[in-house]
């Protein structure tokens, strides 16, 4: 299970009053499960792990099954939370290094549609022309442009290259339920399509088939991660005790600290296969907590190597940080270091050691450094990478992040400040009906002429 320490927090960094920020936990946890407090039309996370039935679950394994024997690349078109949750699962899971051995049967999974990168797309192309392929085309929306574009592009390679009924085989939608150009697009061809529920939003969508399709597509035993959810799912329910929750017990911490001065929350993983999740965690807790003039930022580092970098303000820079660190107890491989008979480059003294607790070490160091520094170290263990594990550690940061945006006061499930960029974006790029926005901007750019785009 998800072991909460924080033991690591300095007394003066949490000043006093948490009985009533507890209570305000507790009270946040029971509005979540009986559908009640701002944003209660998008609470269909909650019990999800639990509400998922068998069937669910076997119909997604067949069509990633399905999938998988067509293609050696599978090509997941998505951005924000309809991809970076898989993304996660898939990096934390897999092996990292399966790029070097592509075959039928155990595909790759590539990531489009989060960017608008030419090279990035036409690189993209180039790398899979000698592979088959597959898509998994998700948005809730059905209309956001990132992946709208990038499905355009790919969908045109797939029916290019298998025809118009190869691409009904290889192309799969997952979107929302109502009436987005995704929906009637996949329709039209004939997709097979699986809903994002109405009451479930993009961040908190990894347990659904926006995140379990590619997961199962690579690979990954997705009964065992909802497993893990489930078990996450009871031990932060609002029955469970105060001092039990570990869920509550986290949003309480790092409210505390962000009323004390501690502005920025920095997720760091000694295990560089959570790269990805530290990504998801920051979408998830930044869209969710950024809003009316308030919120820990959310940043992400990889330790030991951010050590080298970053490492150095860490340990001596402004003091607004505080770390959350989440600790794998166990390598599910082992290496163990040698010892040489010359010992030329002077490490016998680690001989017998497994790099793991090299690793572990350095993170015991670090963490007294960093919290001798001034910066408060809350830490997360979880057992080894297993799906059971890493599907409780997704619940358990979604349950924790609900409950810290209703301690900070905002709505959690909206994300009004994404808007203006796309309304600018469509205006300059003259979609119809963004005509009076294009006129506003046309005229900021006659007086800054410097930031028409491609000058
Ligand atoms: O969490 C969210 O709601 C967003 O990050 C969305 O997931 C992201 O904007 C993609 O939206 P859509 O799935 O509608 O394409």
């Amino acid at each position: 299970m998800i072991k909460l320490d924080l033991s690591r927090i300095h007394p003066e960094a949490t000043g006093s009053g948490t009985i009533s920020i507890e209570e305000t936990a507790m009270k946040a946890n029971a509005l979540l499960s009986g559908g009640h407090g701002s944003g209660n039309d998008f609470l269909g996370w909650v019990d999800l792990p639990s509400s998922i039935g068998k069937k669910d679950i076997d119909d997604i394994t067949t069509t990633a099954a399905g999938l998988r024997e067509l293609a050696e690349v599978i090509i997941v078109i998505g951005v924000g939370g309809s991809y970076l949750g898989s993304k996660a699962v898939i990096e934390a899971l897999g092996d990292s290094f399966a790029y070097l051995g592509l075959k039928r049967g155990a595909p790759h999974i590539i990531y489009a549609g989060m960017n608008l990168s030419e090279d990035y797309m036409a690189e993209l192309l180039r790398a899979v022309s000698g592979y088959s392929i597959a898509a998994i085309v998700i948005s809730k929306s059905g209309t956001t442009t990132e992946p709208a574009i990038a499905f355009r592009i790919i969908r045109k390679e797939i029916e290019s290259r298998y025809g118009l009924d190869g691409a009904r085989e290889r192309i799969v939608a997952v979107t929302g339920n109502d009436t987005g150009v995704l929906r009637s697009l996949a329709v039209a061809e004939g997709y097979k399509t699986y809903t994002i529920p109405d009451d479930i939003g993009g961040r908190f969508s990894v347990l659904t088939a926006v995140g379990l399709l590619p997961i199962a597509a690579a690979g990954i035993d997705i009964a065992a991660l909802i497993d893990g959810a489930r078990m996450a799912q009871a031990a932060t329910a609002p029955g469970v005790p105060y001092a039990e929750n570990p869920a509550a017990r986290y949003a309480v911490a790092r409210n505390i600290l962000y009323r004390n001065g501690f502005k920025t929350e920095i997720l760091g993983c000694y295990e560089p296969k959570l790269s990805g999740l530290a990504e998801w965690w920051k979408q998830l807790f930044g869209e969710s907590e950024g809003k009316n003039g308030k919120g820990i930022f959310p940043a992400g580092v990889g330790y030991t190597a951010d050590l080298h970098s970053v490492g150095q303000y860490i340990q001596d820079g402004e003091r607004t940080l505080f770390e959350t660190i989440v600790s794998v107890a166990s390598a599910r491989h082992e290496i163990v270091i040698e010892s040489s008979p010359d010992n030329l480059d002077g490490l016998n003294f680690l001989a017998g050691k497994r790099l793991g607790e090299i690793n572990r070490t350095a993170e015991l160091g670090a963490a007294i450094a960093h919290t001798d520094g001034g910066v408060p170290n809350i830490r997360i263990e979880i057992g080894s990478l297993t799906p059971f594990n890493i599907g409780a550690l997704l619940y358990f940061f979604e349950k924790a992040c609900a409950i810290s945006g209703h301690i900070l006061g905002v709505n959690p499930f909206d994300q009004p400040g994404v808007e203006t960029y796309k309304e600018n974006m469509f205006a300059l790029l003259g979609k119809p009906g963004y005509e009076a926005t294009g006129e506003r901007l046309r005229e900021k750019l006659r007086e800054k002429p410097s930031e028409k785009p491609g000058e």
